[in-house]
Parts: structure tokens; sequence; C-alpha cells
């Protein structure tokens, strides 16, 4: 468990999977059911864009700073509003998925944050329980693993479900682990709407998960590649991936749309959107 996302909190790819996420809590909330909110790979919620780890790799300065010296496009909107409402004034935080996604819920919602590594979970627990505040959702933090709490996840007919998959792909197996949970949410009546987070690095691996997720009967889902330059060389992160499964027409657009102004903003010249549609339909 070396993985810190501290190095990376505020980068590209975070900016297309917040603006995806936020996207979809609020087409859920527009449904009008109370939602519950699974983050199998929570993180510590705040990051310190002042600290030594953003400083050195610089992604945030590429990603959210340059968002903020304007003008921002309307897809990445709501994500901008969000990251300055935990700032007073100047940005020198960034919220990670959790945080984003406690502002967003409210009363008689839930968000089962799960975060592995035991000083990541407990600055989790801290952000969490003082961002939530009285009028947000039902907390339940957890020093777990991710996967495992998706399989246990409880089905709930009445409730809105959504599953946010983002592990650091660090070991081996967090691909193959994506699939199979996968593979289980959509055994589940109702299928819960999932958000998958995945690296470019080379096309293969990608594909490789892709090709194991459309195995999943029933799957209906969409991978939208944002890629910051053609991949050519799978030692450098050269995009990333947001797959989407059981999500309204309005979210994939909303998610293309992000992931199109990210590419414009952050990419070189070079820079593509790639949607694929994955099972059924898409
Ligand atoms: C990419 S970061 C999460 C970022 C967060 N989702 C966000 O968007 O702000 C991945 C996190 O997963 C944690 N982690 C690694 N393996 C895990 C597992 N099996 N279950 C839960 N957390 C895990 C790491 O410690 C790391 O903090």
């Amino acid at each position: 468990m070396n993985y810190r996302h501290h190095f990376h909190a505020g980068n590209f790819a975070d900016l297309v999977k917040h603006a995806t996420l936020l996207a979809l809590l609020d087409d859920m909330k527009r449904g009008g059911r109370k939602i519950t909110l699974l983050d199998t790979h929570a993180g510590p919620g705040i990051y310190d864009l002042s600290g030594a780890q953003a400083v050195r790799s610089g992604e945030a300065a590429a990603g959210i700073g340059r968002l903020l010296e304007g003008p921002v496009d309307a897809a990445l909107g709501p994500l901008v509003e969000a990251v300055m409402q935990v700032n007073r004034g100047a940005v020198t935080h960034y919220p990670g998925s959790p945080l984003l996604a406690a502002a967003r819920l409210g009363r008689g919602d839930q968000l089962i944050a799960c975060e592995l590594h035991p000083e990541e979970a407990q600055g989790l627990t801290a952000a969490l329980t003082r961002a939530a505040g009285r009028d947000g959702p039902r907390l339940d933090i957890r020093a777990a693993d991710g996967f495992d709490a998706a399989l246990q996840l409880p089905n709930a007919p009445d409730r809105a479900t959504v599953v946010l998959i983002d592990p650091p792909y660090e070991s081996g197996d967090d691909h193959d682990r994506v699939v199979a949970t996968c593979a289980d949410l959509m055994r589940r009546r109702p299928a819960p709407s999932v958000i998958i987070w995945a690296p470019i690095k080379d096309l293969e691996t990608l594909d490789h998960m892709l090709r194991g997720l459309e195995t999943a009967p029933g799957l209906r889902g969409t991978a939208i590649q944002t890629r910051l330059r053609p991949p050519l060389n799978p030692m450098k992160m050269n995009g990333c991936a947001i797959i989407l499964l059981h999500v309204s027409l309005a979210v994939r657009e909303a998610a293309i749309a992000a992931a199109e102004a990210v590419a414009r903003q952050c990419g070189d010249a070079n820079a593509s959107v790639v949607v694929t549609k994955l099972g059924e339909e898409g």
C-alpha cells in the first residue's frame, strides 16, 4: 500500500471523475429517491494543494489550477463551484470524492466510504465528519476493503444506489477485482449505477478490463477515454477512462462533455476523447 492520492489530487483525471460523480448525484436527486453511495476507495477526503506531495508532482497545478485560470467550461462549472465551497477565498485545498458527495447528499441519504490505509482512513473520518454536519447524509466510514464492501452491499429496491470504484491499480489484481465486483453488482435487481475510474497507460490493459466487464449479463455501459496525448508511451499516464454502468443518457452526455473540456484544457494538441458502448446498449 504505497499509493498516496496526495500526489494526484486535483489532476486532470480527478476533474473528469469528480465532474461525472456530481452529474450522477444531481441526476439521481432529481429522481427524488433517497440515495446510497458506496465510495469503495475513498482516500483521505481533502488535500492540501500547498503540501509537499502536490507541489512536487505539479499535477494539481496542471489540472484544477489550469481550470481556475478561467474561463470555466459549463461542463466543469458545478465541480469548480464545489471546490470553491471548501475554500475561503484562494483555492488551497481540493476535495476528494467522499467530501464532494457529502456536500451533495442530505438527510435520509447514506454515504459508505471505505479506505484501507489506516492513516488515510483516520484523516477521512475527521474530514468527512466535519464536512457532513447535521444535515448531511448518514455516514458509514470503514477502514476496510472497498471491493468486499461492494460485494456485501445489501439490495435496497426503494433507494437509488451508486457505487464509485476508484482503486489505485498499484496491485496486479485491481483490474480483475473491478470486473468481478461489477459482475456481482450487475446481477442485482435493480442494478446500481456504477462509475469506474481507470488509468490509460497502454491500451491493451484497459481493453482487457473492458472485455471482462462486457461478459456481465445485461450490462449496459459506456467507456469514456480522456486521452491527453496518443497512448504511445506505456510508461506514462496518457489519460484516463471513466466507465459508466446503468446511468441515464443525461449523465453520459455530461460525462462526455466534462471529458472533452478536460482534454481541451489539460491535453496536448493531439488530445482526444474516445467513447465506446459496452454491452447491450450505450
Ligand atoms: C485513487 S485513491 C482514491 C481517491 C478518491 N476516490 C477521490 O476521488 O478523491 C485510492 C485510495 O484507495 C485506497 N485503497 C487501496 N486499496 C484499497 C482497498 N482494497 N479498499 C479500500 N481502499 C483502498 C488507497 O489507500 C487510496 O487512498
